[in-house]
């Protein structure tokens, strides 16, 4: 032994280090210098509402723990990704024995021709399917086939709906619908945007009225069956057909995005549901269990438009990831298996119902939108139909109400224009708590604005 080594009992004692106190101001202080804004996807800083972002460590069911070990309820459910709340044991084993047999070939796996032929079976008019890995890509895929099919440039899209962050997709209406739109973000060629169309939603006399000037150009019709990303704002009767006809009269393929609504109200698509059958669907969240995953498919005929088959490129190094699709596979099995759609419906009809109860016995408007468990609790006095109607939502009001929640233990959407979601792992109580915790944080925004005025 050398000199220069200590005897070991004078080394310094093998203790592990203190865990760190986390809180979320310190994570969002740190967050800030090394990530833009200090969030990896826009609406998590609270901009929308105020006050601190809160940092997740865990979550079970229908509740989420943060990292200063408060419990919430969450209605956010990671965007409606979580149909069977967190950590359903059976998505979780799936994964984790994927995962075990590796993370990622690749090449082609037995699990993805299930999958495939899952979706298939339980979508009409879903001949053919290819798996991407997010909801962006399914619709960036969607509307690059339909362009490359149809051979022409033009789409038509409606104000309020968002299908991802595509280039395409990133426009907004202009100076009048058929001017084309302009670019809803830094980044998109003012060019690429002249070529997309926004219509109002709800609007087929928009549609009849672009139809007659660009037509011959259009290469789709690009819809939310029912949106949920201005809150949630439902289709009117016959808006659904409407668009499926007025595609057909001008050989446009009609786009379904349901990547919200797909297995959402029921074990296959909202359009399904309702009869009309698109050319193309994109789906994402709920087929993808909480893990990344989405997809586009529909009419054979379109569908082999895309590379190796056809001229359409699109590719990716992780699609048809197989711990994706074992959240997938688990997902629908459990679909098929509980089928728990007229229970979210009665907790959906009892939430929208005691919110907006809750709202009225303090003198708010307030009205709550919703299908199924998806709901919207919008601060304005009638139900909304487009986005300039729902744009007439009182944010402000919108922002107490929320931090209020938060403060009550009940985490919703962070922003006005955006879905709650019920999951299967809700129950009764957890609703009667969100109305309870919505009578309180109600009364003391009156208060608030009270004082305010
Ligand atoms: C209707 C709709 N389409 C597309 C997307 C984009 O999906 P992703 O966030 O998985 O890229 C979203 C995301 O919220 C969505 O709601």
């Amino acid at each position: 032994m050398s000199s220069l080594t200590p005897p070991r009992s004078r080394l310094p004692p093998l203790t592990c280090p203190p865990p760190p106190v986390l809180s979320s101001a310190a994570l969002f202080e740190r967050a800030q210098r090394v990530i833009p804004g200090g969030v990896n996807s826009p609406v998590r800083s609270f901009r929308a509402v105020g006050g601190e972002p809160v940092y997740m460590v865990s979550g079970n069911g229908s509740r989420l723990v943060t990292v200063e070990g408060r419990e919430l309820i969450d209605y956010c459910c990671s965007w409606g990704a979580l149909f069977f709340g967190h950590a359903r044991a059976e998505i979780v084993e799936a994964v984790a024995k994927a995962a075990r047999n590796g993370t990622s070939f690749g090449a082609n796996t037995a699990a993805e021709v299930e999958f495939a032929e899952q979706l298939t079976r339980l979508v009409p008019g879903l001949e053919m399917v290819r798996l991407v890995n997010s909801g962006t890509e399914a619709v960036m895929t969607a509307v690059r086939l339909a362009r490359g099919f149809t051979g022409r440039p033009k789409i038509l899209k409606f104000a309020g709906c968002y299908h991802g962050h595509a280039d395409t997709v990133l426009v907004q209406a202009g100076s009048g619908l058929l001017t084309g739109g302009i670019a809803a973000s830094g980044g998109v060629p003012p060019a690429l945007a002249s070529e997309v169309f926004v219509a109002p939603y709800n609007s087929l006399e928009a549609v009849s009225g672009l139809l007659q000037e660009h037509g011959d150009g259009l290469a789709a019709i690009l819809v939310e069956p029912v949106a949920a990303n201005m809150g949630v704002v439902c289709p009117t009767s016959g808006f659904l057909e409407g668009l499926r006809q007025a595609a057909n009269r001008c050989g446009a393929l009609l786009i379904f995005d349901e990547v919200i609504t797909g297995f959402r109200f029921g074990p296959t698509t909202f359009g399904a549901m309702q009869g009309v059958t698109p050319d193309l669907v994109c789906l994402g969240k709920i087929i993808g269990g909480g893990l990344p995953l989405g997809a586009v498919g529909g009419r054979a005929e379109v569908m082999r438009f895309l590379a190796p088959l056809g001229p359409v490129y699109q590719a990716g190094t992780l699609s048809g990831n197989p711990l994706a699709v074992a959240a997938g596979l688990a997902t629908l099995k459990l679909i098929e298996a509980e089928r728990p759609y007229q229970r979210l419906e009665q907790l959906g009809e009892r939430m929208a119902k005691g919110l907006q109860d809750a709202a009225r016995d303090v003198g708010i408007p307030l009205i709550c939108p919703r299908v199924g468990g998806m709901f919207t609790p919008f601060f304005l006095g009638e139900r909304p139909s487009s986005l300039d109607e729902v744009k007439q939502a009182d944010t402000e009001r919108f922002a107490t109400f929320f931090r209020g929640m938060l403060a009550e233990g009940v985490y919703l959407p962070p922003a006005q224009f955006e879905a709650g979601f019920i999951s299967a792992a809700h129950s009764e109580l957890d609703v009667e708590a969100c109305i309870h915790a919505a009578r309180t944080a109600l009364a003391a925004s009156k208060t608030l604005g009270s004082r305010e005025t």
